[in-house]
Parts: structure tokens; sequence; C-alpha cells
């Protein structure tokens, strides 16, 4: 299956994205652990990345689009895939299908993660992520054993520079002006499924689920 999940930042794009994945047996795609991965190797993409991450901004769609187009020229990508974080822009769900069709394919799919403002600001003041293996907790939510230890690999957790409140405020407006306006995009074409995302974890990966199946995934 060929899917996008879409949703504000904190939603839970991240925590979901790895139960999803691991039940269509595809690889998840997440263009902000890219940028991290290059941002933290200090390669020019990373680079130039950071300038806008920390800011809370978009990356420009042209380096975002051909970041994505090398990343599904993989062969794991081949039989399908889960897109988190992409696209994030009109342009960008455009640059997406275009990409697709030259294939001979199409996206099945776009889930969408529907969570409130003030949920979104809980869960990303509270999340920290391990340096090792990538795998995301809440402080609260979802708290690891020792507060700096990851408990699945035993690696260093930190709080992402763009989880400080000013930038959390940008993100979201970010979010409202430019992503939004792909549910009408998506929804026009009759790909998009809501789901609520609010609730323990495990009662969205539950919902998530049921919605992938009644469309065969
Ligand atoms: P990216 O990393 O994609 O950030 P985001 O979309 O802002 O999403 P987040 O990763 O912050 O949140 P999430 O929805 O994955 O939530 P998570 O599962 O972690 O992008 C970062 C930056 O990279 C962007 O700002 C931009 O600069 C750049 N970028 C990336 N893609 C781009 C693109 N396509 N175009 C241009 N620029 C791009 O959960 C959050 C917290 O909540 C965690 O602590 C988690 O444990 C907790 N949690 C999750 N679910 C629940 C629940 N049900 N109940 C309680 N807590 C929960």
């Amino acid at each position: 299956m060929r899917l996008v999940l879409v949703g504000p930042p904190g939603a839970g794009k991240g925590t979901q994205a790895e139960f999803i994945a691991a039940h269509l047996s595809v690889p998840k795609i997440s263009t902000g652990d890219i940028f991290r991965a290059n941002v933290s190797q200090g390669t020019p993409l990373g680079l130039e990345a950071k300038r806008y991450m920390d800011d809370g901004k978009l990356v420009p769609d042209e380096v975002t689009i051909n970041m994505v187009r090398d990343r599904l020229a993989e062969p794991d990508a081949g039989d399908g895939f889960l897109l988190d974080g992409f696209p994030r822009t009109v342009p960008q769900a455009v640059a997406l299908d275009k990409l697709l069709a030259d294939l001979g394919t199409q996206l099945e799919l776009v889930m969408e993660l529907v969570v409130d403002d003030d949920e979104v600001i809980r869960r990303l003041s509270g999340r920290r992520q391990c340096r090792g293996c990538g795998k995301i907790w809440h402080v609260e939510f979802e708290a690891p054993s020792r507060a700096d230890l990851c408990d699945r690999c035993g690696g260093e957790l930190y709080q992402r520079d763009d989880d400080k409140p000013e930038v959390i405020a940008k993100r979201l407006r970010e979010y409202s002006d430019k992503t939004a306006p792909l549910v009408d995009y998506y929804g026009a074409q009759g790909k998009l499924v809501g789901i609520d995302a609010t609730g323990p974890v495990e009662d969205v990966t539950v919902r998530a689920i049921d919605a992938l199946r009644s469309y065969g995934g």
C-alpha cells in the first residue's frame, strides 16, 4: 500500500507510523527524520534544512521534493511505503502525484490524524526522542523508566530544538497556512480518511488499523 500520514506537529504521526508501517510491511519514510539525520551528520542538506527547522519553517519545496524522489527510488519502496511528514504543501502533493504517475502508480490512501492545538502543545512540550534508535517517548504519556535513557536500546534521550514553545507556535501557523489545504486536495481525490487521534496511543492505533482494513490494508 502507498499511504500518507498527515496531521499537525505532535499529532502522533511518527508514533503511529511505526505501528502502521509494521502492520503493512512497508518502509516508514519520515522527511523530518531524514532532515534530522542530515543535521546531525552536518551534511550540506542538513545545514540548509537546519536554518528552517530551528525557526519552525518548512524547508523549501524543491529541496524536499528532490530528497523524497531519491528516497522513493530505493528498492525497499518499490512495493509500497508510508510517508510521514510529506507532502506538506500543495506543490509537494502535486509533485508526488506526478512522480508516482511517472512510475505507473499512485497513492492509495491519505490518513489525517485529527487533534486540537492544546493537545498538540502538551504532546510536543513533553516529547523526548532517542538518539540511537529514534524511538519517541513522552515524559508523561509514554515515560521511559529513566528520564535520560531509552528503554528499547539504551540510547540517550534528547528534546528536539523545535519543541520550544515559541517554535511550536510557528510550526502550528505553518501547518494551518501551508499543510491544512492538503485535506481539501486529497478530499477532492476521494483518498482522505480522518482518524480521531485523541486518547491513548493504543486506541489511536486500533482506529488507524481498522480504517486501513476497510481500504484493503
Ligand atoms: P517533522 O519531524 O515531520 O515534525 P512535525 O510534522 O512537526 O511532526 P512531529 O514529528 O513534531 O510530530 P508527530 O506528529 O510525528 O508526533 P509524535 O509521534 O512525535 O518535521 C520537522 C521539521 O522538518 C519541520 O518543521 C520542517 O522544518 C521540516 N520538514 C519535515 N518535512 C518537511 C516537508 N515535507 N516539507 C518541508 N519541510 C519539512 O508525537 C508527539 C509526542 O506526543 C510524543 O512525545 C509522543 O510520545 C506523544 N504522543 C503521541 N501519540 C500520543 C497519544 N495518543 N497520547 C498521548 N501522547 C501521544
